[in-house]
Parts: C-alpha cells; structure tokens; sequence
C-alpha cells in the first residue's frame, strides 16, 4: 500500500526518518510489503527517545571517572567457595531442596548474535570438539537433567526446573527446531519454554535509521537487559507465577562451564534473603577488561574497566587482593518477586547504552558501504543494569577455572575465549573430578601422568576426559567409577560407562 495513503510517510517526516523510504519507487512489491510491514510495527517516538537518552548518558558518563564513588563488596554480603568452604555443603543442601520443591527456574541468555564466533547459527548449537561433539545447548540441558535427579534422589519427590531460553528474532526458529529435533535432549518439552527478546535499529550519530538495504532497516537485538521487557510482554513472568518459581538463575549460553541452577549458589542467595545475587571470579589483572561488581553512592552496580583509571583499577586491599576483583560472569541470581518488580515497575527508568559499531548500510545512491570505522550506535540494556534496585544483594565469588570459560571468538593462534580454550577448559575440569575421585592417567609409555602436567614438551594441552553431566553434575558420584583405576586419555565417562577412545584418540 502507497505509504503516502496509508500514513506511514506522515509518521516516519513527523519522526524525522522519512529517508527510509528513499528507495521506495526502486523495491518490488514484495519488499515494499516487506518494508511497510517491519516499517508499521515500529514506534518511532520511543526509539527516538531511547537514542536521546542514550546519546546523554553516555556523553555525561564519559566526562567523569567512577573511582572517587566506588566501594568495593562488604565482607558480610558475600560468601566464597575458597574462603567459606566450611558452608559449602549447608548451602548445597539448602539450594537442592528449593530445587526439590520445584521453586527453581534457569532462564538462559541466548538472543545474542554471535558475531564474534562468526557463526550463522545461534551460539548454543556449537559444537566447541569435545570427544562427545555435545553441543553447548546439550551440555547445558544434561545439567540440568542430572540436577533433577539429584534432587529427586535425595528429596524422594519428582521435581522440575523449568528452562526460560531467551532467542531474538534471529535465532528463535533454528533454536526451537534444534531443540525438537533433538527431542529435548531428555527434558519434557513443556519445561522448555522459549520466548524472544525485542530488536532495536542501528542509528547514525545524528539519530537517523541506518538501511542496511534500500528496503530493509539494520536491527539487532536490544541488549541481554532486553530480558526484562520480554518478560514482561511474552508471558513469561506470569508462566513463572504459575508454576510456582520463587527463584531464578540466569546465565549467558556461551559459557561451557555453567553450573546450570547451582544449588551451592541458590541455596547462598536464599540463606542469606537475597533478592538479587551476583556470580564473580576473582579479577587478579588489573588491566584485564573485565567489568567489577562494587557499590556506586551506596548501591551495586558494575562498573566496566573503561569508567576507571589505571590507578583504581591497581589498588589492593590488606589481604594482597585487588581491591575491585568481584569480576562480572554475567551469571546471577533473582527472587521471584524481585523480578517481578523489576519486569512491572523498574523496567521502563533502564537506559539504554551505547555501542559504538562498523554498521554496513547503503548510501543515498544505494552502494552497499561496509565502513572501516564506527559510523554509528546499537542500543543496549544490560543484564545487571538492575542490580541498583536490589534491596539485599549478595555476591558469590567462585573459581574461575571450575565455573568460567565463555565462547566468544573463532580459533586462532593463542586466542582468548575460543572453542579451544572452551574445550581444553571443560576437559580440565574433568581430568581434575577424576584426580580427585581417585583415578589416574597413564601415558603411552604406561606412566602415570603426574598431576600438575610438566610443560617441559612444550605443551600444555590438557588431559583429554569428559564426563557427560549425565553421569556428575559437579565432580560427584564418580569414586565407584574410576578409584584406583588407570586410565588412557582419551577417557569418556556417560551413561554407557566407562570407555577408552586410544586408538582413535579425539
Ligand atoms: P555477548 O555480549 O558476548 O554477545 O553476550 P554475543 O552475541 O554472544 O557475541 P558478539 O558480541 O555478537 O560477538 C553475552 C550473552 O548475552 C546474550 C548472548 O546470547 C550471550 O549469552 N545476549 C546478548 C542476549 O541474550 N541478547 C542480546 O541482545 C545480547
């Protein structure tokens, strides 16, 4: 339909994008559809109020550094696997019986695009080369499996945590079709619930919606904070307050580690009648870009590496410890009705942030330009941008080679936060539940493999074991399988046994 009849032109001169339509008279009826229709679901006032806002926080917050408002986390609201082990078990049993009683959900992040890894697919159907080639969504959805039935166990009553899987507008289809293809792998599909995140467009500097086509707009998802909105408008909180959710764990797809509902974790947060908990490792590089979890004016936020100077960034306190180590994992903890406020009242007062990016989009003579520099901003909220609302919040600091090995890049040479190192880093995890449960590795020459591996050969490549979160959740359950047995790597523990890959080692 002509947009000039159909009131589209007006509304796009009165926002002041009336230059998405400049190529109108040149699209095909299908594209002009096409445009009308994306064009016709956008609310032009509110995007253009979220770029305003958006451009005035981040040019006030780059005018001042946040160091003379930080405080780094009391003592008293956080507990630490290396330095309150004598709690560990209590909080275990606290969370796995919340899990027991059902009050349990995990809501995974997984809107992202990905495009860093540079994969058309979304980031959880990866498959990092395990011996097994699980997938990071399998993986993930096995822990939770044998979370169930440790609970189930231990309570004698059947039990579920539901999984909430946020997907944007570009991975809802492929993520749905790969779960049903893969039946779930094992959990009821009324226990899958996914739902999608909302989409921004890209904007230039000035405020104007970038074409990344003549008849199509660039749009990327609004941010891992765009959750709380999509909670909201899908459903999600009011599916939660059926089922009776008194407690939510929330965590990004990208990290093979993920204790998925840690009950060490929730029962931490439900002990100690947090609202809100957050997930850290210990930032020990001063310059490692890491955001940290400290107070600002009295309340919590992360503050990025960028919004410090070097000189904050370096101070220790008595204990040798830099002084803002709570590094952010993006790994958190909420209670029901704190989401709830969140998602009702708090939701709208979030601002969006800045990213500056290389945004592809065509010129006033529709050449398509892949620009060598920033030429423009995405919009997006942040998970913990809500932490400031929180009324007891609590910190969990864990080990970051047991909990934390995100997926972010594609392989290179000594690149940070690829498949490999993903892959190296689960694999070493479970040569170490296997040390610890008594077993050993034996090398081609029938030694035993010491336990901390020399690099004297030059290499640091890790013992090659894997254990299907299947069998252990957490290194447990595992002395009957391998105590005062020897292994050759490469070894696979699952729910066929014990097997040893030599021959065609992985
Ligand atoms: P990242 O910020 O690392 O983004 O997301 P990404 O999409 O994985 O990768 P790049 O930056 O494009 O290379 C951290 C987590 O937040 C989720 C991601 O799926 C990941 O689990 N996320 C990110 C969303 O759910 N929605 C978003 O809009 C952005």
């Amino acid at each position: 339909m002509d947009p000039n009849a159909s009131g589209l032109a007006q509304r796009l001169a009165e926002a002041d994008q009336s230059h998405l339509l400049q190529f109108w008279s040149e699209l095909s009826p299908a594209e002009q559809a096409e445009l009308t229709r994306e064009l016709q679901g956008m609310d032009f006032k509110e995007i253009n109020g979220f770029f305003k806002n958006a451009m005035e926080t981040s040019s006030s917050s780059k005018q001042e550094k946040m160091d003379t408002r930080m405080e780094p986390v009391p003592r008293e609201v956080l507990g630490s696997v290396t330095r309150d082990r004598e709690c560990l078990k209590d909080w275990e049993l606290a969370g796995l019986q919340c899990i027991s009683q059902s009050k349990v959900a995990v809501l995974l992040l997984a809107g992202g695009q990905g495009t860093r890894l540079g994969v058309s697919y979304p980031k959880g159907m990866y498959d990092v080369g395990l011996p097994s080639h699980k997938t990071l969504f399998q993986i993930q959805a096995e822990r939770i499996l044998k979370l169930q039935q440790l609970a189930e166990q231990k309570h004698k009553t059947k039990c579920c945590v539901p999984w909430y899987i946020m997907t944007s507008g570009r991975t809802m289809e492929s993520t749905k079709d790969f779960f049903s293809r893969h039946n779930y792998f094992g959990l009821e599909k009324n226990n899958v619930v996914f739902f999608q995140q909302g989409m921004l467009p890209a904007m230039d500097y000035n405020g104007k919606i970038i074409l990344e086509s003549k008849g199509k707009l660039s749009m990327a998802p609004d941010g891992n904070g765009g959750l709380y909105r999509a909670l909201g408008n899908q459903g999600i909180i009011d599916d939660m307050e059926r089922r009776g959710v008194e407690f939510i764990h929330v965590y990004c797809v990208d990290n093979i580690l993920v204790k998925v509902a840690d009950p060490a974790f929730v029962g931490f947060c439900v002990q100690k009648g947090a609202d809100c908990g957050a997930k850290v490792v210990e930032k020990t590089n001063p310059t490692e870009a890491v955001g940290v979890v400290c107070k600002v004016d009295g309340r919590y936020q992360v503050v990025e590496y960028s919004e410090i100077t070097l000189a904050t960034a370096e101070k220790r306190s008595a204990d040798g410890r830099l002084m803002f180590n709570a590094g952010n994992v993006a790994n958190h903890f909420f209670s029901f009705s704190f989401l709830r406020d969140i998602v009702q009242k708090h939701e709208p007062q979030l601002q969006h942030h800045v990213a500056q990016k290389k945004i592809p989009h065509v010129d006033a003579k529709g050449q398509l330009i892949k620009p060598d520099k920033p030429n423009g901003i995405k919009m997006e909220k942040f998970v913990f941008d809500i932490f400031q609302f929180a009324k007891t919040f609590v910190v969990y600091e864990v080990l970051r080679e047991d909990e934390f090995s995100p997926l972010k890049n594609a392989d290179s040479q000594d690149g940070k936060d690829t498949p490999t190192t993903a892959r190296h880093a689960l694999m070493s995890l479970h040569h170490r539940w296997v040390l610890n449960a008594g077993g050993h590795f034996i090398d081609e020459n029938g030694r035993r493999v010491p336990a901390i591996p020399s690099l004297k050969d030059g290499t640091d490549l890790p013992i090659k074991c894997e254990i299907s979160p299947v069998v252990s959740y957490g290194g447990e359950g595992l002395e009957e399988l391998v105590k005062g047995r020897e292994f050759h790597p490469t070894l696979m523990i699952d729910e066929n046994g014990v097997h040893e890959l030599v021959k065609n080692g992985v």
